[in-house]
């Protein structure tokens, strides 16, 4: 298939794309910045220059393609506001894709997250959470499974709180930057509650497979580890960087700071069985003795 991809030059999604080109298909990555574009051109995909306020490129790129797959992510955490205009940027973009592939019955595959579900592990057969600061990310990606009765081949791949690669990114990502930057590895709450996780090569072979074949207006979990919990992350990030380790409230962690506190374990049984999806990649813990002081 010739696959548009967005956020193709970001951690999970220059794994996609590596993933992509190695079974065969081509790719149209959207570029913002000359830097996106030759990241892209260099691991073999044609950059298409745009951002995800411009729709008409979005347009373009979702009109030329046999599918489209949807990363990209303005993560700007530093305000409410300014994670508010992030989602809505992003609420515009991924309607603009679906409207373009009404009636076409080519796949949409569109990032998503695991939801938490009190007191238990959440699976795919559970909704997305519709409110709180990333809600209306779980609103937009349900608008997309929608579209399945207007003949597109839409599906959801959730990912779990922490997508790694070599020691970075996701929410493990975001507590080291903060232990770099304050000199303490700090964790919400008091530790024990679990965020899922998983490598970013291992999330990049779910992405294929539901493109491949994933029946419309369905919901994956690129799950690995289903629970680790948040004292042990933070132990970890403190030993490699050499810093204490240390609750925090949770307002020390900005406007993601009530969804770091959650308890939120996540299993992808159904997942594995069903698309025949094993993570193979080290998991998170293990990943982030990759961290360098
Ligand atoms: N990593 C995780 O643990 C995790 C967990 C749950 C969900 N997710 C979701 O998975 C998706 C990918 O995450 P990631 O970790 O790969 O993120 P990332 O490394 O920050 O990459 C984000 C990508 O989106 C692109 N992008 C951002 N704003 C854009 C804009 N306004 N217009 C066009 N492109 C834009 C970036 O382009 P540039 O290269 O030009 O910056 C980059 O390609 C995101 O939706 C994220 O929220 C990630």
């Amino acid at each position: 298939m010739r696959v548009f991809v967005t956020g193709g030059s970001g951690l999970i999604g220059s794994a996609v794309v590596a993933e992509l080109l190695g079974n065969g298909h081509t790719v149209v990555g959207l570029a913002r910045s000359d830097a996106s574009a030759l990241a892209l051109e260099t691991a073999g995909a044609e950059p298409l220059r745009g951002t995800l306020a411009d729709l008409d490129s979005l347009r373009v790129g979702a009109a030329q393609a046999d599918g489209v797959i949807h990363l990209a992510f303005a993560h700007d955490f530093s305000s409410a506001d300014a994670l508010a205009r992030a989602v809505a940027e992003e609420s515009a973009a991924l309607a603009t894709l679906g409207e373009e592939l009404i009636d076409s019955d080519r796949p949409l595959v569109a990032v998503s997250g695991t939801p938490p579900v009190a007191g238990r592990i959440s699976t795919e057969a559970d909704p997305l959470l519709t409110d709180g600061p990333v809600g209306g990310r779980a609103r937009s990606v349900t608008a997309v499974l929608a579209l399945a009765s207007r003949r597109v081949r839409s599906s959801a791949v959730r990912m779990p709180r922490t997508v790694h690669n070599e020691g970075e990114g996701g929410f493990a990502g975001l507590l080291t930057e903060m232990a770099r930057r304050s000199g303490v590895s700090g964790y919400p709450g008091d530790g024990t509650q679990r965020w899922p996780a998983v490598h970013a090569l291992d999330a990049a072979v779910l992405f294929r497979l539901a493109l491949e074949l994933a029946p419309a207006g369905t919901s994956w979990h690129a799950v690995a580890d289903e629970g680790d919990p948040v004292r042990d992350i933070a132990e970890v990030i403190g030993r490699r960087l050499g810093l204490p380790v240390e609750a925090m409230p949770h307002e020390a962690f900005g406007p993601l700071g009530p969804i770091f506190a959650t308890d939120q374990p996540s299993s992808s049984t159904y997942t594995q069985a069903a698309l025949g999806w094993k993570p193979t990649r080290p998991s998170l813990l293990q990943d982030l003795e990759n961290i360098q002081p």
